[in-house]
């Protein structure tokens, strides 16, 4: 079936929700095909986020990503990629969706839309291209 990669984000995981964010991953179906806590490298973030590079919040995002551990998972079922971004939820944290991830656990905590808890790939490519860099 379809794959994804899923990031708990520093912000996640310092605020100890990553069992929670598992929990609600669970219990929507998807299937947790393997996992792993890692403190991502410059060179993994600045490929993950390639696409946003040359952008005014790269070099923050980059340095948020890297300040602590994330939780990477591949994440599985049928149509996952976009089922995912819909439990995550917008990307701002401030007006995502009540039921969301980010509309439940997220706010603004002075950076923006910054750290809002989760990462989820945005397509097929990117979902395989990520997964490579996360999963080998
Ligand atoms: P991801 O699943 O993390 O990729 O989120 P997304 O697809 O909803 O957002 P996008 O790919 O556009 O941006 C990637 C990440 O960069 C976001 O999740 C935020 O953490 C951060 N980001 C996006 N836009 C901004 C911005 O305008 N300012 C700041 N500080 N961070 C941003
Ligand atoms: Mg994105």
């Amino acid at each position: 079936p379809e794959e994804t990669l899923v990031l708990v984000k520093p912000d996640g995981v310092q605020r100890n929700l990553v069992g929670e964010i598992i929990a609600r991953i669970e219990r929507k179906g998807y299937t947790i095909v393997d996992l792993k806590m890692v403190t991502a490298t410059r060179g993994m973030l600045e490929k993950h986020y390639e696409e946003h590079e040359g952008k005014p919040f790269f070099e923050p995002l980059v340095e948020f990503m890297g300040s602590g551990p994330v939780v990477a998972i591949r994440l599985g079922g049928d149509r996952v990629i976009e089922g995912f971004r819909a439990l995550a939820g917008k990307t701002d944290p401030t007006v995502a969706a009540p039921g969301t991830i980010r509309g439940d656990l997220g706010r603004d905590w002075g950076a923006g839309v910054q750290k809002n808890l989760v990462h989820g790939s945005d397509s097929t490519l990117s979902a395989e291209r990520e997964l490579a860099i996360w999963f080998g």
